[in-house]
């Protein structure tokens, strides 16, 4: 794919259509992909890891939130861990998708995660230790988006999206730390 002299969009399309039916088990990694694919998959299974832990971490609270208000906190826990789980399931998709093997090993799974699992102390302690979690899953998926750029669009879309539900996730937990929701 090109572009001509007077700045038209040209497809080869011949080539294409070639190179489509070369390395057929590579799936949708075709020789235009333009990231390094290994990477990719290291960044993803990092994220799965991150995933896993938050949905263990908001399933441990939901079961532990006790006192006041501690109902609908619960809930906002719950429905976050039912999210998390979402996640982590989009992106094993997307590392079968690349041709890689998500990892799913609960040992390494704290060394692997971003974010931490903290059980928390108090109702108030878990919903900062959820805040801190969910600040250092944005931070991480920002830099990831910036890397992955346009050499896998795919990828970074689903990232995308992702941190659009991370920073509600983090809004919801502010909502909470003042007596909001
Ligand atoms: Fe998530
Ligand atoms: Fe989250």
């Amino acid at each position: 794919m090109s572009k001509s002299s007077k700045g038209e969009f040209v497809m080869d399309l011949q080539k294409i259509r070639e190179q489509a039916r070369k390395d057929m088990d590579e799936g949708p990694v075709t020789q235009s992909y333009g990231a390094d694919r290994e990477a990719v998959l290291k960044l993803l299974n990092g994220a799965l890891a991150t995933e896993l832990i938050c949905t263990l971490r908001y399933k441990r609270h939901y079961f532990m939130a006790k006192g006041i208000n501690s109902e609908a906190v619960a809930q906002e826990f719950l429905e976050h861990a039912t999210q998390e789980q979402e996640h982590a399931d989009q992106l094993a998709a997307r590392i079968v998708q690349l041709g890689g093997e998500p990892d799913f090993a609960p040992d390494s799974l704290t060394a692997r995660s971003h974010s931490e699992y903290k059980e928390g102390r108090d109702l108030t302690d878990m919903i900062r230790e959820n805040l801190v979690a969910e600040r250092i899953a944005i931070d991480t998926y920002r830099e990831i988006i910036r890397y992955l750029g346009d050499g896998d669009v795919t990828t970074r879309r689903i990232f995308e999206e992702i941190l659009a539900v991370e920073e509600e996730h983090a809004d919801d937990m502010v909502d909470l730390l003042a007596g909001r929701s």
